[in-house]
């Protein structure tokens, strides 16, 4: 088979459709879309760091439970983030992935190192109430706009947010 340098491929205008995803969602729709990917990528990475906070910086007598859970949590968000990325670009657009823009934009707040354990758990909770109230905006949105990518994305976050939020409920449950 003849093979092709990709320095000899040259788009004409007909064909700068294979440089766009082509998948029948409209512009202004993927606009949207896309606002709604970066502020859960920005969400997402900064309760990644407030759990890390409280791996690190929790003092109490769940001190080993909390220290694992939290490390799991953290994980699984860093893989997370990567995942979210990934969609943003298989949507066309360019990630902008700098992380002062992105946890400026999230409605998570930082955590205070020396807060209570149950404040710390507290702070936990709220921020994973917020993550899922932006993936239930994000996926109504892609839903309305057949976007199942998306919408897929968004179930499989929201379960462990949802998951995560009961477990920290459990927590502070007298
Ligand atoms: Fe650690």
């Amino acid at each position: 088979m003849e093979k092709i340098s990709l320095s000899e491929v040259h788009l004409n205008g007909d064909d700068q459709f294979m440089l766009k995803p082509e998948n029948g969602i409209s512009e202004k729709a993927l606009k949207e879309i896309n606002e709604g990917l970066h502020q859960l990528l920005g969400e997402t990475l900064k309760l990644m760091n407030l759990s890390q906070m409280v791996h690190w910086n929790f003092r109490g007598n769940h001190f080993m439970s909390i220290h694992e859970f939290t490390q799991s949590q953290y994980e699984n968000m860093f893989e997370a983030v990567d995942v979210i990325a990934e969609r943003i670009r298989a949507l066309g657009a360019l990630v902008d992935g700098n992380i002062t823009t992105l946890c400026a934009n999230s409605k998570i707040e930082e955590i205070p190192k020396d807060l209570s354990s149950e404040r710390m758990i507290a702070h936990l909770l709220r921020a994973h109430r917020q993550v899922i109230k932006t993936l239930r905006r994000l996926r109504t949105l892609a839903s309305d706009h057949t976007d199942e990518g998306t919408v897929d994305l968004c179930v499989q976050r929201t379960l462990f947010h949802e998951k995560s939020a009961w477990i920290l409920r459990s927590l502070i449950a007298k």
